[in-house]
């Protein structure tokens, strides 16, 4: 059909509360574009994907396979960002509308396959609404490309006393001003339109222009930098394996970019690219952990399997913040720069960003994993981790314990899914030797890559794989109100 251009706010809005409201009604109102849409559907359609934690953030039924991002920092260290996105989608179930999580900059268009499509977006709810000339259907394809620009918006962290999503470090003393984003667990829609939910994990394209002197990096292999108006550069980085939005690194800063010999810890020993970024300026010794990246990338895929992407390697940023296992990417404040954190959000980059998440309430499958490597990467270095492992259960016993699944946003990362959680992964071993337990990590990685997963799958997989006593111990450590004893042999 020819399809109307409908760019008014006003009337989608109104088409779609005529479309939910008056139902099959509305078709004789505005017939030029109502018999597309299948009206009695349409709230069903635009559901939220349901998360425990997060029950408003994505859409129940899409599915996006690739956002190919072309987005411009004309001006580091403020918070105006411009760009177009272009997400590739398809679904589950049929979508009359797409419902993306969208805080952040002025929407300026939205084009279907190319057409112009009539949108709504509202930047205090979150949501930028777009309507198809006919619903999204299971098998098909289509590409979305929004176009935005202005400030990036806000999203306070459910628990810390910071702001996730995209960060403006501005220009202070003789540092340059920077940007980075932090987005765990739904700051990636403070400045791009996605399915912000780790259930629905996606590959990226990830052009940045930045101005005369700077450079981009971001989750993924460099592609291409190539030279931009003013002095300016352009850099692309593509991000061949699906990660969660939330892991999804991008920088832009004065840097010096490391390169390190590569690493064959890749699928059938394939070469691991390693770069590091440092914000020059930063103190030389800021630079020391990052020496072991390399060997701690052998220690882990021994545990866990081939390490899961093309590349790694860290961007340090300067404010004091928590540092986060951006996939490909770890985003390493110089505060935390050190080989304990860098083991830790090493770990992630198998569980987190390539094991992802089907529900928020689950964390502790990634904080519990990525603790546990600590104590890994110690018992490598020759210790017997039996101090570690002490500590972990003083400090549990210290607070009040909760079963491991999170009831509410404030418990997400409390110490229960860190410390409670590696625990959980200690009972499980000693039930078993440690042939057993490498095997069966290295089974949950290659088995769950694909598909997101719960502490329920957990527990089945542990008692198919090692037996009813293994999993009576995850169990436990799991799900009781109390304190379980010290797991020993
Ligand atoms: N996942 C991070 C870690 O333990 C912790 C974290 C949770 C975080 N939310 C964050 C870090 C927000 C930075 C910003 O490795
Ligand atoms: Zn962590």
């Amino acid at each position: 059909m020819t399809y109307t251009t409908v760019r008014s706010s006003w009337r989608l809005s109104s088409l779609l509360a005529l479309a939910l409201l008056a139902g099959a009604q509305a078709q004789t109102v505005i017939p030029a574009v109502i018999p597309t849409l299948p009206p009695p559907s349409a709230s069903v359609a635009a559901a939220p994907i349901g998360d425990s934690i997060f029950p408003a953030l994505g859409q129940a039924g899409l599915d996006v396979l690739n956002y190919d991002l072309d987005l411009t920092v004309d001006r580091p260290g403020t918070s105006e960002l411009r760009g177009t996105v272009v997400l590739t989608v398809t679904s589950t179930q049929p979508l009359p509308v797409l419902s993306l999580d969208f805080l952040g900059p002025q929407v300026l268009e939205v084009r279907w396959n190319g057409l112009p499509a009539p949108y709504r977006h509202d930047q205090t709810v979150g949501k930028l609404i777009v309507e198809p000339p006919q619903s999204l259907l299971p098998g098909t394809k289509a590409e979305v490309t929004v176009r935005f620009a202005g400030q990036v918006g806000v999203r306070p962290d459910p628990d810390l006393p910071i702001n996730v999503g995209w960060q403006a470090v501005p220009a202070l003393g003789g540092r340059v001003g920077a940007n980075f984003t932090l987005s765990e667990p739904d700051g990636t829609r403070t400045f791009l339109p996605v399915n912000d939910h780790p259930s629905d994990p996606a590959t990226f394209t990830t052009r940045i222009t930045v101005p005369a002197g700077y450079t981009a990096a971001a989750s993924g292999v460099q592609r291409s930098e190539v030279a931009a108006p003013n002095g300016g550069r352009t850099f692309t980085f593509e991000q061949a394996q699906p990660i969660p939005t939330y892991t999804l690194a991008i920088h832009v800063n004065r840097f010096e970019r490391v390169d390190s010999a590569a690493v064959p810890v890749g699928e059938g020993g394939a070469d691991v690219i390693r770069r590091d970024y440092f914000p020059v300026g930063v103190p030389a010794d800021t630079r020391d952990a990052y020496v072991s990246t390399g060997e701690i990338l052998k220690v882990l895929a021994d545990w866990f399997g081939p390490y899961p992407f093309s590349a790694y390697g860290s961007a340090i940023v300067t404010p004091r913040i928590p540092a986060l296992e951006t996939a490909t990417l770890s985003t390493m404040p110089v505060t935390s720069s050190n080989v304990r954190v860098l083991v830790h959000e090493t770990a992630h980059q198998w569980f987190g960003d390539r094991v992802t998440l089907a529900d928020w309430s689950g964390v502790w499958l990634n904080e519990g994993f990525a603790t546990y490597a600590e104590l890994l990467w110690a018992q490598a270095q020759g210790e017997t981790g039996d101090d570690m492992v002490r500590g972990w259960y003083a400090r549990v016993g210290r607070s009040q314990t909760r079963p491991l699944v999170a009831t509410t946003e404030s418990q997400l990362f409390e110490t229960t899914a860190y410390i409670r959680g590696a625990l959980a992964l200690q009972a499980v071993r000693v039930t078993v030797d440690d042939t057993a337990f490498k095997a069966y990590l290295r089974g949950w990685v290659s088995g769950f890559s694909s598909q997101p997963v719960t502490t329920a799958d957990l527990l089945t997989y542990t008692r198919t794989r090692l037996g009813a006593k293994a999993e009576a111990a995850l169990r436990l450590w799991a799900e009781s109100p109390e304190l379980p004893p010290l797991p020993q042999r």
